[in-house]
């Protein structure tokens, strides 16, 4: 668990170099593993349409879900400061397991665990819909 904690942090932060933020200038990196131990990494592109921007988190979820892959173990964060957002944490929660950790890494060194359940607590879910 530290080695693919280790790697996904390091993956998550060579991400974060490729971060388009432009507007805000936060640059955030992200990584997710998968099970057979594939990195897909992702970071934050923003747009002059503000609203059209897209976090971190969510372009490396798309992204392995683009190359056919949904087997996520893993994922990792590294931010300045703070947690993935509401949005980030609904979709992480519809397409990841309750118990998949997420590490976050800020700027002031720390690491922090979460998993997923964590994040998003009592979570709407595909079978709410009722289908
Ligand atoms: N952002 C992320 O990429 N992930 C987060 O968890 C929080 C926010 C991005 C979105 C936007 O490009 C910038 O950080 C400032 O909100």
């Amino acid at each position: 668990m530290e080695e693919r904690k280790a790697q996904l942090l390091a993956a998550a932060q060579a991400a974060r170099e490729k971060a388009y933020a432009p507007y805000s200038h936060f640059h955030v990196g992200a990584a997710v593993m998968l099970s057979d131990g594939t990195i897909v990494q992702g970071c934050n592109v923003e747009n002059a349409s503000y609203g059209l921007s897209v976090c971190a988190e969510r372009v490396a979820l798309w992204s392995a879900v683009a190359q056919g892959r949904r087997d996520f173990v893993g994922m990792a964060l590294v931010v300045a400061s703070g947690s993935p957002c509401g949005a980030c944490r609904q979709v992480m929660s519809e397409l990841c397991p309750p118990d998949m950790p997420v590490w976050v890494q800020t700027d002031d060194g720390e690491v922090r665990r979460y998993t997923v359940a964590e994040l998003l607590p009592d979570a709407f879910h595909p079978h709410d819909l009722g289908d």
